[in-house]
């Protein structure tokens, strides 16, 4: 049974006005999730003309493919011209916490070879301040010291393991400054990726509210 709330709509809405956003000729990186889900249909009837396109998970990848969207592997493009893709929680400067798909670590790197990184959302996901939790993916090799170091504010999702092999946990702790809290993670070397995505890898935020679209421009 298809999902027609007013999130449905409005990741909808959010996703069809990102996808005007793709021109012929563009790189483009596919994000993850339901908010995605709605994006890649709304590129196939756009029929925009040859667009080279990386996918940040399997799911992205097989949904892209069956309506006809050319998907390559992610090893050659050296940069993208966009990419599109969904978050758990935004705030007013922009930080984000994505990985609630368990694909954070491949829509990092997507965004981050991306020019213009455009977030699309429904208007839940908007917060004054992170909530949490944080994912994470933790290499496999190490992972009981990993654990250790990281302490009782991490567990691990019972989830399979990443296309990377990495093992996908959740930072449930206090967030407070995100930029802090970022730093402290990205400074073990058991950690992978983590979810926290600042404002300046952003570029826009497109909210679906109701059947309308606010948009806004973030850090970069
Ligand atoms: C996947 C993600 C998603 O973009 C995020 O969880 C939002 O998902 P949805 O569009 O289903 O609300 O980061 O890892």
């Amino acid at each position: 049974m298809p999902d027609v709330t007013g999130a449905d709509t409005e990741k909808r809405v959010a996703a069809e006005a990102a996808a005007e956003l793709v021109e012929a000729g563009m790189t483009v990186g596919l994000g993850t999730g339901s908010t995605v889900a709605h994006l890649l249909p709304a590129l196939a009837r756009r029929g925009i003309g040859e667009i080279r396109c990386v996918a940040t998970s399997v799911a992205t990848e097989d949904q892209a493919r069956s309506l006809g969207i050319p998907v390559e592997e992610f090893s050659t493009l050296r940069r993208l011209d966009i990419a599109i893709d969904g978050t758990d929680e935004v705030t007013p400067e922009g930080w984000l916490i994505k990985g609630g798909g368990a694909a954070h670590l491949r829509e990092k790197i997507v965004a981050a070879a991306a020019e213009r990184f455009v977030v699309i959302a429904d208007s839940s996901k908007p917060v004054e301040a992170l909530r949490g939790p944080v994912p994470l993916e933790l290499f496999a090799f190490g992972i009981a010291s990993t654990l250790a170091r990281l302490g009782d504010d991490v567990e691990l999702r019972a989830v399979p393991a990443s296309p990377d092999g990495g093992v996908i946990a959740d930072y449930r702790g206090e967030i407070g400054d995100p930029a802090a809290l970022a730093a402290r993670l990205e400074a073990d070397p058991g950690v992978a990726a983590h979810g926290l995505f600042p404002p300046s890898m952003v570029s826009e935020l497109f909210v679906g509210r109701g059947e309308a679209v606010e948009r806004s421009s973030i850090g970069a």
